[in-house]
């Protein structure tokens, strides 16, 4: 099974690429990056994206074979490409390619979120909502591409609260609970499981699914 992730060079997407590489049915992980990836593995096929508001028609196509993509790329200051117009533009031209295919299952668009992100976008309430605010309407976005195109398309938004990498972190985690933190190798694991068998979970997942899923897929790994 072929799987894709964008922003494969992030921290959290970095968690995401390793563990979809580790997952036994999947087969092929193409990654879409900006900047070269610094490593090798015989499962793994890197694009580099000159520019990601524009995703050419044979790209995509090469590709639409996929169960889908895991989409990490985003910032934390609250930047209108990276927050909302990357991703749209990729969904937009995506939808179009897989509509012209004939698939057996939709294609599983994974989308980081996060706990703080809204979708309510009357709310004004201080500088720091802008991030949240761009990142809830990509939210949105990702959610209604699903409604309009139910046969090709199936989207899962994913809000993990903190998210920890180092190993002197986990105390920190343990004390916030499931509820407000979760390990990036867990984060990594519950989403690579969503991308290839994400058919029994909900469109929007919270930190507590998240925890709890990904340390069982590791446990079991
Ligand atoms: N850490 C947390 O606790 C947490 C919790 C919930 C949600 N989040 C959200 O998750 C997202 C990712 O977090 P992270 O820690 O993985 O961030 P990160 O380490 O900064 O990774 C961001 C990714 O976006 C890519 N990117 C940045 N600018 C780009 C551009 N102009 N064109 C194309 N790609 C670009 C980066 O590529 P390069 O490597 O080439 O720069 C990298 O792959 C953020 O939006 C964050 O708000 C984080």
């Amino acid at each position: 099974m072929k799987v894709l992730i964008a922003g494969a060079t992030g921290g959290i997407g970095s968690q995401a690429l390793r563990q979809s590489l580790a997952h036994p049915r999947i087969t092929k992980v193409v990654t879409f990056t900006r900047r070269s990836l610094s490593l090798e593995h015989p499962k793994l096929e890197s694009i580099l994206i000159k520019n990601f508001e524009e995703w050419p028609e044979h790209v995509l196509s090469q590709h639409a074979d996929a169960a889908g993509i895991i989409w990490c790329i985003g910032s934390y200051s609250g930047d209108e490409k990276l927050d909302f117009e990357y991703s749209v533009a990729f969904m937009e031209a995506m939808v179009q390619v897989l509509d012209a295919k004939k698939r057996d299952a939709p294609f599983r668009y994974v989308h980081l979120s996060g706990k703080f992100v809204r979708q309510d976008q009357s709310l004004n309430l201080w500088w720091g909502d802008r991030p949240r605010k761009l990142k809830g309407k990509s939210d949105t976005a990702a959610l209604e591409m699903a409604e309009k195109h139910a046969a090709a398309w199936h989207t899962h938004v994913v809000k993990p609260g903190g998210v920890a990498h180092h190993p002197w972190q986990a105390l920190g985690v343990w004390l916030m609970g499931d509820n407000w933190a979760v390990r990036g190798q867990e984060l990594g694991a519950f989403m690579a499981y969503l991308v290839v068998d994400g058919q029994g979970e909900s469109s929007t997942i919270l930190n507590n699914r998240i925890a709890q899923k990904g340390r069982a897929l590791l446990r079991e790994a």
